[in-house]
C-alpha cells in the first residue's frame, strides 16, 4: 500500500513512524514532512493547507490511503475533496470537523444534547460581550469562534484581561475573521486531560488518556504554547472515570453529530477538565492531538493502518485496538524565545546517541537539513519520547535522552510526568 500523511510536525512524525510498522505498507509519502520524517517517508513539497494540490498528488501517485494530521485542511474540506475524487482518506468531513472549526457550533450542539460543558454565551457585538463579562466577573474564558492556531482561547484571570481579550479578538481582529464572533465561557477548575477516540461514526474505540502541558515553564507557569510535552496514560483517570468520560461525553457527541446529519469518522479528541462535579468539555478537536499523539501511539500495539481502513469502511467493530502496558512520556525541546520570536538554523546534535537506548524515539517537529546539517526550523523543534514499564522508568529514560540532544538555546520542561509518580 502507498500511504500519504498530511502535515509536518511532531504529530505527523509519530503517525509516519507508526504507519511504517504496518506490514501492509510499502511506501509512505508526507506533505510537507520534516527532516525526521524524511528518514521514513518521501517528503512532498506541498503545504497541508493546499488541499487541491494534495488531492492532485494522491490521484497522480495512486495513493491507497491518506491520513491527515492538522485541523486546517480538515476544516476546509480535504476529506470532501478526496471523497469527490474517489480517494481513500482518514478524517472527518468539513461538516463534521466543524466541532473544532466553530467554537459556536461546538457549544451549541453540546448544549442541545446535554453533554457536560461550562455555561457560555455567544456574541457578535463587542459591547454586548463586555456588558456580559462585567456581570459575570472573572476568571472567565474568551474564545474566538474560528481556528486561531491554538491561540484563540484566552483564559482571563481578571476583568481587565477579559475586556482586553474582547478588544483583541473582535475589534483588533488579532485572529482575523476567526474573531467575528466569540464565545464567553465560565472558567472551569480542575485538571485537564486529553481523550482521543477512534470512531467510524457508530463504533467508538477509545485510545489511552493523555495529558498535554501547555505552559512554557515548569509547574504550569509562563505563557501558553502549542504544548511542551505529554504523558500517557493518566494515573488520576481510573477505569470508572474513563468509562464515565467515554459514555457521557465521547459517545453522546458522536451520536449527536450523526443525528445532526454530520456523521463523524476519524479521531475525535476531547479536551476535558476534570472538575469536582465531573468531567466537562473545554473543547473538541477533529484530529490527533499534538504532542499527545507522540505519547499515545508508542503504546498502541495494533496496526494503525488497519484501524484507519476499518474506519473508512465503517467496520471498526471488527478491529481490536490493543494497548501495551506501561507508560510513555514525550518532552518537547523548543527554540529560545518560543512561543515568541525565535531564531532558526541552530545545529542539532546528539539525536542518534539518544536513540541508541531502547525505548527512545525522537520525533522531529521543526527541523530541516541545511548544508548537510540537521538544524532547527521551528519553535517546537523535537519531542524526545520514552516508553517504560512505569512512569519512573519512562521519566529517567526521557530526561537521559534530552540531556544528550543539543542545540543553542534549547528549552524544555523538567516536570513532564504525573505528579507523585
Ligand atoms: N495538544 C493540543 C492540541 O493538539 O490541540
Amino acid at each position: 500500500m502507498k500511504v500519504l500523511v498530511v502535515g509536518g510536525g511532531g504529530r505527523e512524525h509519530a503517525l509516519v513512524w507508526k504507519i511504517a510498522q504496518s506490514p501492509k505498507v510499502s511506501e509512505i509519502y508526507c506533505a510537507p514532512g520534516n527532516a525526521g520524517i524524511a528518514k521514513l517517508a518521501k517528503c512532498v513539497n506541498v503545504i497541508a493547507e493546499d488541499i487541491v494540490a494534495i488531492a492532485d498528488f494522491a490521484e497522480r501517485e495512486q495513493i491507497d490511503l491518506t491520513v491527515v494530521g492538522p485541523e486546517a485542511p480538515l476544516c476546509t474540506g480535504i476529506v470532501d475533496e478526496f471523497q469527490k475524487r474517489g480517494l481513500k482518506i482518514f478524517g472527518p468531513t468539513k461538516a463534521a470537523a466543524e466541532i473544532e472549526g466553530s467554537k459556536v457550533f461546538c457549544r451549541q450542539i453540546l448544549a442541545k444534547w446535554n453533554i457536560p460543558s461550562p455555561k457560555f454565551a455567544i456574541f457578535d457585538d463587542p459591547n454586548e460581550a463586555k456588558t456580559y463579562i462585567r456581570q459575570q466577573g472573572a476568571p472567565i474564558v474568551v474564545k474566538a469562534e474560528g481556528l486561531a492556531a491554538g491561540k484563540g482561547s484566552i483564559v482571563c484571570t481578571n476583568l481587565d484581561e477579559a475586556l482586553q481579550a474582547v478588544e483583541r479578538i473582535m475589534v483588533e481582529r488579532e485572529f482575523g475573521d476567526a474573531g467575528k464572533r466569540i464565545v464567553v465561557e465560565d472558567f472551569l477548575e480542575g485538571r485537564e486531560a486529553s481523550v482521543m477516540v477512534f470512531t467510524d461514526g457508530r463504533t467508538v474505540k477509545p485510545m489511552l488518556p493523555s495529558r498535554d502541558h501547555k505552559r512554557l515553564l515548569d509547574n504550569d507557569q509562563g505563557p501558553n504554547t502549542g504544548g511542551m510535552g505529554a504523558y500517557c496514560p493518566v494515573p488520576d483517570i481510573d477505569a470508572a472515570l474513563y468509562d464515565q468520560i467515554v459514555e457521557t461525553i465521547m459517545k453522546p457527541t458522536i451520536a449527536a453529530l450523526a443525528a445532526e446529519g454530520r456523521p463523524y469518522k476519524g479521531v475525535l479528541y476531547g479536551g476535558l477538565m476534570l472538575t469536582k462535579d465531573g468531567p466537562k468539555v473545554l473543547e473538541f478537536n477533529c484530529r490527533f492531538g499534538d504532542p499527545e499523539t507522540q505519547a499515545v501511539l508508542p503504546l498502541l500495539e495494533s496496526d494503525l493502518v488497519e484501524i484507519c481502513e476499518a474506519i473508512i469502511d465503517e467496520r471498526l467493530h471488527e478491529v481490536e485496538v490493543k494497548w501495551r502496558q506501561g507508560a510513555c512520556i514525550c518532552v518537547v525541546m523548543a527554540s529560545a524565545g518560543y512561543p515568541g520570536a525565535y531564531e532558526k538554523g541552530k545545529v542539532i546534535t546528539g539525536i542518534e546517541e539518544a536513540e541508541r537506548e531502547e525505548g527512545i524515539i525522537v520525533f522531529h517537529a521543526g527541523t530541516a537539513i541545511k548544508d548537510g546539517q540537521l538544524v532547527t526550523s521551528g519553535g517546537r523543534v523535537l519531542g524526545a519520547t520514552a516508553v517504560g514499564d512505569n512512569f519512573t522508568e519512562a521519566a529517567e529514560k526521557v530526561y537521559r535522552a534530552v540531556s544528550k540532544i543539543q542545540f543553542e538555546g534549547a528549552h524544555y520542561r523538567r516536570d513532564i510526568r504525573p505528579k507523585g509518580n
